[in-house]
């Protein structure tokens, strides 16, 4: 039934749902949360995961940290997320349906991969979350030299970046709008400096769209 509602498209390891979807084999923990896992005391911290999807990190994370609140913005990926922590049995998650330009939340960590380039708004949106968090373990993309130049201005400010065109309500894995906006990376950088953030851990890397930056910053030292 579920998977009549919305498509069941995912890329993600099901284990017991194998059955209702393609299976293809991710790596579980993902690569940009080994080092939050290995360098921060989870069990004693909470975290927000932003643009949760089919519940890919919410599993592993669920299993590091005391509790976990992920939200993501569509109700199929709301509802899939859910149905693999049930069948996980996975009790420390709440799972919500919402638009992080949007949300009230606080947190220890917020893990915010992959939701950031889909925001039309990025600088204030980044702006806002950094007030209610720690630490934020941000994966991104960054501008590249093929998308127009555009500017977003928030509070008096000007930040520049990229016009990316998004693929629409229907694809799981995309914004909400028809464009977002992929902030240049001193850009970025520059925002979370300015919250007091210090980065202490950063990768590179390319998928087919582009180039992304994965930051751990911090405010509190647990490193
Ligand atoms: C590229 S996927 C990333 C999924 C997952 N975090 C990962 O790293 O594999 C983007 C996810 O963010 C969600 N999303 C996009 N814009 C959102 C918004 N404004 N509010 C909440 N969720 C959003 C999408 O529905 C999708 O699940």
């Amino acid at each position: 039934m579920i998977s009549a509602q919305a498509p069941w498209q995912t890329l993600v390891r099901l284990e017991l749902l194998e059955m209702l979807g393609e299976h293809i084999e991710f790596p579980e923990p993902d690569f940009r949360l080994r080092y939050l896992f290995d360098h921060f005391p989870c069990d004693q911290l909470t975290a927000t995961e932003f643009g949760c999807w089919y519940g890919w990190h919410t599993v592993p994370l669920a299993r590091k940290f005391k509790h976990v609140t992920a939200m993501d913005v569509r109700p199929g990926n709301v509802a899939k997320t859910l149905l693999r922590l049930n069948l996980l049995n996975v009790k420390n998650v709440d799972v919500v349906l919402a638009n992080v330009e949007e949300v009230e939340f606080e947190t220890d960590v917020l893990v915010h991969i992959g939701v950031l380039y889909h925001l039309f708004r990025p600088a204030a949106h980044l702006h806002q979350v950094l007030n209610k968090c720690q630490t934020i373990c941000l994966d991104t993309h960054i501008n590249k030299p093929d998308l127009q130049p555009v500017t977003e201005h928030y509070n008096g400010e000007t930040y520049t970046g990229g016009l990316y065109k998004e693929y629409g309500w229907k694809d799981p894995l995309s914004g909400v709008g028809a464009h977002s906006l992929w902030l240049d990376e001193h850009v970025l950088r520059s925002v979370i400096a300015k919250h007091g953030f210090v980065v202490v851990h950063e990768e590179r890397h390319v998928v087919p769209a582009g180039p992304r930056l994965n930051l751990v910053a911090t405010r509190n030292i647990y490193v």
